[in-house]
């Protein structure tokens, strides 16, 4: 695909998730970490006239001089930005004049694009230019995560969207292929390559690529179910100390934590909140919504404990990126089954920070994710709300170990 093709693709994607919310709940920022609707489609403009615009069109006048102060996310290179947990309060630009900032900075960007001629082409504007389209991508998923939370708290559980695209959305729970017990694939020890070899697009945090020596062991192959989940839970799970990790406990304590977020018992049943609304939690799906301390103590009730970053990437490394993704526009995780990729983000017991010889590139890029490395813990995989063509063996997401608001579940590992 042409990159202006591409370019428009995306763009278009990222309004069309936005279109089935109405212009309130698109203000809606129900919590710090999630953002509204309306600010992710103006950050996510943002980053291309900061990035791509100002660098390779020095006389393109910015669209607005206060919209760099708005839709900052966190670079401290390009100067001051509001507060994370304000963006809420941002009731102006109305959601009109967003749009109408996005169409100008794309009109500005495809002129650009078909300017570029031949060897002339600017390489690092273009690059800049495919980071940007990653990034949008990342928005895209956050923009339905931070939609879900802020939608699924409220008292109503309003749905996302009223017509469900997909027929197979609405088949019952129980009508779903169960999944069958778990099988774990074995792996020798021996000293494998982690990490992004330079081909093609990756994050700066993928590489550089490494040799890393693996102990045997063993990896489920498919992520753990709901049904799964509820036999821990009965097993009085969220009220065994010995179970957590001392940081996890004190959130189970705290919080309350009883179930994965979105879970509600209504009646007898479980629930869960979708983005099509309640509906029963689906047994043979897989669990999602948990923090890494929920995973880390499911692991441990279950006589396993969660890979490292390494062990799944060498596990992912020799298969294709399949799975069920955003672009099924499900929404939700389908039945589990035996793979790598797609339904749920997979929490790894590794904590994100630099592969050897990593070094943050300069300038305001650089802080795209070399700034972050601390206190989070690493997730792999992809989800059912993560974009097609989106992901790669050695992508690497990450998220503090107490976030339950991503699509994040849990895969087993054992000790050869
Ligand atoms: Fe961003």
């Amino acid at each position: 695909m042409r990159l202006i093709d591409r370019y428009r693709a995306v763009r278009a994607r990222t309004v069309a998730l936005a279109a089935p919310l109405s212009p309130e709940d698109q203000m809606v920022q129900s919590m710090p970490d999630a953002s509204p609707t309306k600010w992710h489609l103006a950050h996510t403009t943002w980053f291309f006239e900061t990035f791509v615009l100002a660098p390779a069109v020095p006389d393109h006048p910015p669209a607005d001089a206060g919209y760099g102060f708005l839709f900052n996310s966190y670079y401290e290179g390009v100067g001051r930005r509001i507060e994370r947990g304000r963006r809420g309060q941002l009731s102006r630009p109305s959601l009109a004049e967003v749009h109408a900032y996005r169409r100008q900075v794309d009109d500005a960007v495809e002129d650009w694009l078909a300017s570029e001629r031949g060897d002339s082409r600017d390489r690092a504007g273009l690059a800049t230019l495919v980071l940007g389209l990653h990034h949008e991508q990342q928005h895209q998923e956050l923009l339905l995560t931070d939609v879900k939370h802020g939608l699924g708290l409220q008292p109503g559980r309003p749905a996302y969207r009223a017509d469900v695209p997909n027929a197979t959305l609405t088949a019952a729970p129980q009508r779903q292929a169960a999944a069958g017990p778990t099988r774990f694939r074995a792996f020798e020890e021996g000293i494998v390559s982690i990490g992004h070899d330079g081909g093609g697009f990756a994050f700066d945090n993928e590489g550089p690529r490494h040799r890393a020596f693996l102990q045997a062991f063993e990896l489920s192959e498919r992520p753990v179910t709901c049904r799964e989940y509820l036999a821990f839970m009965k097993d009085d799970g969220y009220a065994r100390a010995e179970l957590w990790l001392s940081e996890g406990w004190r959130h189970v304590q705290l919080e309350g934590w009883r179930a994965p977020l979105y879970w509600e018992r209504r009646d007898g049943e479980w629930m869960t909140y979708t983005l099509d609304g309640l509906r029963p939690v689906g047994l043979d799906e897989p669990v999602a919504h948990v923090s890494h301390f929920e995973a880390d103590a499911f692991a441990r009730w279950a006589g396993a404990r969660l890979p490292t970053e390494q062990e799944w990437e060498r596990a992912a490394a020799d298969g294709p990126v399949t799975g069920h993704f955003a672009d099924s526009d499900r929404f939700h995780p389908g039945s589990a089954t035996s793979g790598m990729f797609g339904d749920v983000w997979q929490w790894t017991a590794s904590a994100y920070g630099p592969y050897p010889g990593f070094r943050a590139p300069a300038g305001a890029l650089g802080e795209y994710n070399g700034k972050f490395m601390s206190s989070q813990m690493v997730l792999r995989g992809g989800s059912c709300l993560t974009p097609a063509g989106h992901l790669r063996a050695t992508y690497r997401n990450f998220f503090p170990p107490e976030a339950r608001w991503q699509m994040s579940g849990i895969r087993l590992a054992r000790d050869a």
